[in-house]
């Protein structure tokens, strides 16, 4: 029977576009694994699409004033789009929005109910009367039991970070009404994970040499900590109906219906397909293996809560392997949506046109596969200049423009062989084998650096045997030379498509090669006689401008997004020159500072105005100590009218700015001036 792969990439929420921790934790191992698994003649669906539910949907449809199908179904297309022109080649891009998939989550949920395997349950949950609807966690808003912070979400705190349940909040509020929610009874059904923990245990324990150390590592502590039920439905209008009695006004859990568009997005691929037949790749015994693509914040729900799922299911298969990803971060710092602190795909594909495959590449050799790993634009830079151009490009270029130069593009024969051609030959033999096996392991940073040791080796081989010397003295010699160079470069053409499918088509065309089976790749691929095209550039190198405008530009959108953070006060009215003329405004330096006793938020300053040494009284208690000011240099309004605080006569005022969070810092000049300088 035929082997049949299902590979599934995580299906990304449908609120933003995909930055480059989407594409590096999923994507780009799920492309080389699929592509390779093509090459090799497997039988492959590759399966991908959007998340369209969830509660941060709906918030932002509200905000934007549009319906959530609205925002989902443009997130999608751009999503769909930035992904097609990083070459990821999935078969198919569902929505969880669409008819098609709503039915199938309803069907499995009709299923699961009626074969008993839910729980249900009565709670109290929070509800908006004016509203008339229960609150998700996210809807409430409340005062920190931690850290009193007062605007803290009903299931975390951003402040503090605490992760909270409703009640836990003091004063709760709806953010729909702005009232205080009342608790009330709802139903709830549940997956009842505690009775499936002994044969997830075994099933886990007995695919522990197959999973990579990070999956098995999260996977064993969560069955550890014993596994609870866990509620599978939701007091919401988004998302796909409970479809059984009772259900009314409720939907099936973002987390329940999710994972099932992998299911129903091959449906939607294969339901048309005369050949090919979806339940195949799904059920047994269709001798198909699922394989799911994931970062590791999505671990438990692909080794515990899906499985779950796909065993009560009765016919269906469990995953054959998950290969998740750690995170990847962005110059040391985490990828952050609301920060702005993100490489944005798109973007990256408007600004470099032509290079996804530098950046396939990039990415592979940093993939997060054991640890958070991190993307610098140096970094970018470096390894497009060093190793794709330096090293690949470079080796390629030379030995197709050698052929064309000394047999315009007529693959020589080879000669006799010597022991350096033969071991060289015999080492290129074995790279086929090496970048499989890593690939198979899902080790995909190994796979490049074994593909980029082959191209090395053809470097090295021309470097060391010089046939644009030998050229005069020894013409046969150098048939065999680039004979070999020649073999070389075509083994590379086909071992590279799974990572860079450009470089490869590129290189098939100057090749003038057909094939990109991988079976090929046991004989030779190039008989000798055969015309080869003439050669162009595969890469070129990046100045430091490109990068450091890449730099300047991440800065920017983070000072941006950093400024909106906090609404910023509207512009106060008009005032005149002479009004402004009027203030008096010098750099002086603090000499002294002491507390205050009995105002903690006063510090008592004497300040060298240039003009005099004065007393000012500044509310800055909070965020200076008194020995860390002294020698400070800021900007003083020295003609305001003196007042007297606590019994201190102030003369001035001290000007500070106030940041996003109400902390208050010092103006002063960028570097010092005398004291007395006039501000203007
Ligand atoms: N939308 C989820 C996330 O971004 C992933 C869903 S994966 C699936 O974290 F299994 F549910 F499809
Ligand atoms: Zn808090």
């Amino acid at each position: 029977m035929a082997k049949r792969y299902t590979v599934t990439t995580a299906l990304p929420y449908a609120n933003g576009p995909l930055h480059l921790g989407h594409v590096a934790g999923v994507y780009i191992p799920a492309d080389i694994y699929v592509r390779y698994l093509r090459a090799k003649g497997e039988d492959v669906v590759f399966i991908g699409g959007t998340d369209e539910h969830g509660v941060p949907i709906s918030i932002k449809a509200k905000k934007e004033g549009v319906t959530p199908k609205q925002v989902v179904d443009r997130y999608h297309k751009s999503i769909k789009e930035s992904l097609k022109g990083l070459g990821i080649s999935l078969d198919v891009f569902g929505q969880t929005s669409s008819s098609i998939h709503y039915d199938m989550a309803s069907d499995w949920f009709k299923k699961l109910s009626s074969d008993g395997v839910f729980t249900e349950s009565v709670a109290q949950q929070y509800f908006d009367e004016e509203n008339n609807q229960f609150l998700a966690d996210r809807y409430i808003i409340g005062t920190c039991p931690n850290c009193a912070h007062e605007e803290a979400y009903g299931d975390q705190c951003e402040n503090c970070g605490t992760s909270l349940s409703p009640t836990d909040l003091v004063n709760p509020r709806s953010t729909l009404s702005g009232n205080k929610p009342i608790l009330k009874e709802t139903k709830h059904w549940f997956l009842p994970l505690d009775q499936f923990e002994g044969w997830l245990i075994d099933w886990i324990e007995s695919k522990k040499s197959l999973l990579k150390p990070n999956v098995y590592g999260q996977v064993k502590s969560w069955l550890d900590a014993g596994l609870h039920p866990r509620a599978i439905t939701r007091d919401l209008d988004w998302g796909v109906p409970v479809p059984v009695e009772g259900g009314e006004g409720k939907v099936l859990y973002v987390w329940f219906d999710a994972p099932i568009g992998y299911v129903s997005f091959t449906k939607q691929l294969l339901e048309n397909d005369p050949n090919r037949n979806w339940e195949d790749y799904w059920k047994k015994p269709g001798n198909s293996k699922l394989v799911h693509f994931l970062g590791k914040d999505n671990i438990v729900f692909h080794s515990v809560i899906f499985p779950s799922m796909l065993k009560s299911m009765g016919d269906y298969i469990l995953p054959q392997n998950i290969p998740a990803n750690e995170f990847l971060n962005l110059e040391g710092d985490k990828f952050s949506t609301s920060k702005n602190w993100a490489v944005w795909l798109d973007d990256y594909l408007n600004d470099f046109p032509d290079k996804t495959d530098v950046l396939r590449y990039v990415l592979c050799s940093i993939l997060p596969e054991q640890k958070d790993a991190d993307f610098t634009w140096s970094d970018f830079q470096a390894k497009n200049n060093n190793e794709l151009v330096a090293n690949l490009g470079n080796f390629v270029n030379r030995a197709l423009v050698l052929t064309n130069k000394y047999w315009q593009g007529e693959v020589p024969e080879k000669e006799s062989l010597t022991e350096q051609d033969e071991a060289v030959i015999d080492q290129m033999n074995q790279y086929p084998q090496k970048i499989s096996s890593s690939i198979e392991k899902h080790r995909y940073k190994e796979a490049l650096g074994e593909l980029m040791k082959l191209s090395s080796l053809g470097n090295k081989y021309l470097a060391e045997t010089e046939p644009w010397k030998l050229i005069k003295e020894d013409e046969n010699r150098v048939k065999t030379i680039l004979n070999i160079a020649v073999q070389i470069t075509a083994k590379l053409s086909i071992l590279c498509e799974p990572f860079l499918p450009e470089t490869s088509a590129k290189l098939k065309a100057m090749l003038n090669l057909k094939t990109l089976n991988w079976e090929s790749l046991e004989e030779e691929n190039i008989p000798s006689g055969h015309k080869i095209n003439t050669p162009s550039l595969l890469f070129e190198r990046l100045d430091d401008s490109v990068v450091e405008d890449q730099r300047l530009k991440l800065q920017k959108a983070k000072a941006e997004a950093e400024i909106n953070e906090k609404d910023v006060e509207p512009q106060k009215g008009t005032t005149s020159f002479d009004d402004f003329q009027k203030m008096d405004i010098r750099v002086g330096t603090i000499i002294e500072a002491e507390k205050i006793k009995k105002a903690k938020k006063l510090l008592k300053l004497t300040v060298d105005t240039g003009i005099d040494q004065r007393t000012v009284v500044s509310g800055i208690a909070k965020f200076y100590k008194p020995e860390e000011i002294i020698g400070q240099q800021v900007s003083i309004l020295v003609n305001l009218a003196p007042r007297t605080m606590l019994g201190i006569e102030s003369e001035g005022m001290i000007l500070m700015a106030e940041n996003n969070q109400g902390e208050l810092q010092f103006i002063s000049p960028s570097s010092k001036v005398n004291n007395g300088a006039i501000i203007a």
